[in-house]
């Protein structure tokens, strides 16, 4: 068994960023800078977009990090992404989700402009992403795609299973593994909430991505001998006994799984990692599409 290694994939990414940050530099030109707006303080919200401040700052990126209260009408949010949209210093823009209730979210991810939209969720970048053509892939399915590339997991003709159907993961996480590209070429079954008979399905799948957002939820009996085991799955689990008071859980039964996998993912340290491998890259695309429209 192959443990897929987030640390190990998202430092080779990484690596590779920071070298292209140093030449720019070199070159006379400023880095790439990404903007990051939190609503509130919702405790798993704030530890994603810390990390994703701090790993801007080891590769050389510029970030800023805005926050904005619980309370904020949702106005507030849109004259501020409408202000980031129109500042020529800026390449990318991430929304931290959830939001709170008050905020439509939808209408918060249509107001960025497409051309910093690093998370890759605006209908126009989904649409493209469908198509087939060059856009910002969704920051966790990109990550799940350079973590394949970097074990160099087969996946042409492969029956990929994948749980979940949200469009930050389990839809763009099909369209990229069924398209005709290299890391793609499955055949992709997705399952959802509805699906009858989901353990007999995933007993078909040569790679399982299990996005669905419940804890242990697959178990020992649902997978094939020698499967690939990708784990989105990261849900905070009250332990008393945990020094902070939650453990975070996957989606995976990991002990369970793993011996009867041929590479899985661990949690934590597996995706999640390389979910800011993908940030990262998005903003240096953005960066790039941008300097181009300038020069
Ligand atoms: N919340 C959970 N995952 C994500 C993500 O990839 N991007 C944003 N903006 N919010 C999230």
């Amino acid at each position: 068994m192959i443990l897929l290694d987030g640390k190990i994939a998202s430092l080779s990414v990484k690596n590779e960023l920071k070298e292209e940050v140093s030449k720019i530099i070199l070159s006379g030109k400023r880095p790439p800078h990404l903007a990051v707006i939190i609503v509130g303080n919702n405790g798993a919200s704030e530890t994603y977009v810390a990390s994703k401040v701090k790993n801007c700052e080891e590769i050389g990126f510029t970030s800023t990090l805005i926050r904005l209260d619980a309370t904020i009408e949702e106005v507030v949010l849109l004259d501020k992404i409408n202000e980031l949209n129109n500042n020529k210093g800026i390449d990318g823009i991430l929304v931290q989700l959830p939001l709170p209730k008050q905020i439509k979210e939808q209408k918060v991810i249509e107001a960025i402009d497409p051309a910093k939209d690093v998370d890759g969720f605006h209908p126009v970048n989904a649409g493209k992403l469908v198509q087939g053509l060059s856009t910002f892939i969704p920051a966790t399915p990109y990550g799940i795609m350079l973590m394949l590339q970097y074990y160099q997991i087969e996946t042409k003709g492969k029956h990929a299973i994948v749980i979940g159907r949200s469009n930050i993961v389990g839809r763009p996480m099909s369209i990229l593994l069924s398209s005709n590209n290299s890391y793609g070429n499955c055949t992709v079954t997705i399952c959802h909430s509805h699906t009858k008979n989901l353990k007999e399905l995933c007993l078909q799948g040569d790679i399982i991505v299990a996005a669905l957002g419940k804890p242990e939820f697959v178990k020992a009996d649902m997978v094939k001998e020698g499967a690939v085991i990708i784990d989105v799955g990261i849900t905070r689990v009250e332990d008393a006994s945990a020094k902070k008071g939650f453990r975070i859980k996957g989606d995976v039964t990991f002990d369970e799984v793993a011996p009867k996998s041929s590479a899985i993912t661990p949690v934590p340290g597996g995706v999640g990692l390389m979910t800011i491998a993908g940030l990262l890259k998005n903003t240096l695309q953005a960066y790039r599409n941008r300097m181009l429209d300038v020069e």
